[in-house]
């Protein structure tokens, strides 16, 4: 879905397609870099970071592994509360595997704080995290981040796998939403 397709919805493009596939390029090289000669296995939380996962896996030059979780929060409306309980649980023991967590957006951090205890453990031989957007000013727990795609403000940001009600995941841009789509 292009933006045109989302009409008056979208009030602005904050990231468009050819930034992404840019930045997720460049985090690609930096992640086969660092992990060359010991395959990281790819752990992905459905559903916001599956575009991401798809992109950036790709422009990984060595075969990777990855695995799904799926994760509920117990928080209300549209902010996480840091309590989560596990919907799916990974099919692979990660034991001494190179974790790479892949997320597509750190609010709060809240989220990743539960994952990474929960991850760590299971004692892997290493735990790291990729995300691709971290809202700065939302940060409510220090997490330590390895690749970060974009620092972005502080707003209701949708597409690339962003959801508001399960909508836009498939608008090929991140955009912010107009005014009278937001929750409230
Ligand atoms: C998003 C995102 C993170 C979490 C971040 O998932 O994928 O897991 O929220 O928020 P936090 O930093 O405030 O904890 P969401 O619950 O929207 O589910 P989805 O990926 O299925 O859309």
């Amino acid at each position: 879905m292009e933006p045109e397709d989302v009409g008056t919805e979208l009030a602005e493009v904050l990231i468009d397609e050819q930034r992404l596939a840019q930045r997720v390029a460049q985090l690609a090289a930096a992640i086969s870099e660092d992990y060359e000669g010991r395959p990281p296995l790819l752990v992905v939380v459905l559903k916001g970071a599956v575009m991401f996962l798809a992109d950036l896996a790709r422009a990984i030059p060595q075969s990777v592994e990855m695995d799904f979780m799926a994760v509920s929060s117990y928080g209300y409306g549209t902010a996480s509360s840091g309590v989560v309980r596990i919907l799916k649980d990974l099919d692979v023991d990660v034991r001494d595997r190179h974790v790479l967590l892949v997320e597509d957006i750190i609010d709060s951090g809240l989220t990743l704080s539960w994952l990474l205890r929960n991850l760590a453990a299971r004692s892997p031989a290493s735990l790291e995290v990729c995300a691709l957007l971290r809202k700065r000013d939302a940060l409510q727990v220090d997490v330590d981040i390895k690749y970060v795609g974009f620092d972005i403000p502080n707003a209701f940001v949708v597409g690339y796998g962003l959801d508001y009600a399960e909508q836009y995941r498939n608008l090929r841009c991140i955009g912010t939403l107009a005014p009278d789509r937001l929750p409230s």
